[in-house]
């Protein structure tokens, strides 16, 4: 009798969720804001752009790295927009990285690839870091001093118990990106 009761109350519970996660994919979508590919909205192209502009005066000076690029279309995003002196995206998985290639060749853009672990890849002086990982992982790569002196982008995730420089709010579940400005720190 309890088994049977609980298995009507996980049910119920299991079809209220799911219901839930039906109206909120279904508000995303239909209104102005970010569905599940924040990578590839508009919004949050035109953010980093505003965010390089206000920031980077001299491109020529900087590279942009883009930490965990999955098929990096951010990376090749920027590399079509900016004059940056490089263009690096670093990524675990070899066929995220084999796709990228592709894409960055469709697009006629010169980028540096490399299947490296995020934790372990040397990021040049003077970049920036474009991410969209984890609090966990940007908080271990900020510990470890992978973010000092660059300026970094991290899109949805904060460095716990470090004030962003500026926040800017994009929408939908992703909500904000979050800008950390480190070059004063040499
Ligand atoms: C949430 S995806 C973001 C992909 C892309 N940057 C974007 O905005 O769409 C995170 C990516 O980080 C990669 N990643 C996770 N841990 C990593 C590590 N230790 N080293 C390199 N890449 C890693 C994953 O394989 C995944 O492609």
């Amino acid at each position: 009798m309890f088994s049977t009761i609980l298995a009507i109350f996980t049910l119920f519970i299991s079809v209220l969720i799911l219901i839930w996660t039906c109206v909120q994919i279904y508000i995303n979508y239909s209104s102005d804001k970010i569905g599940f590919v924040p990578s590839s909205s508009p919004k949050l192209s035109q953010a980093m752009y505003k965010i390089v502009h206000e920031y980077i005066k001299k491109q020529e000076k900087y590279t942009f790295v883009e930490l965990g690029s999955g098929i990096s279309n951010n990376t090749i995003t920027a590399a079509k927009r900016f004059r940056f002196k490089r263009f690096i995206a670093v990524e675990l998985d070899p066929f995220l990285v084999v796709f990228s290639k592709f894409f960055a060749f469709l697009n006629k853009v010169n980028i540096e690839f490399y299947v490296a672990d995020l934790y372990k890849f040397q990021i040049p002086k003077d970049s920036i870091i474009y991410c969209y990982l984890g609090n966990t992982i940007v908080t271990k790569l900020y510990k470890q001093g992978s973010f000092k002196g660059q300026l970094v982008i991290s899109t949805t995730f904060k460095i716990n118990d470090v004030k962003e420089t500026q926040s800017h709010y994009i929408g939908g579940i992703y909500r904000k990106i979050f800008v950390y400005d480190f070059r004063g720190e040499k």
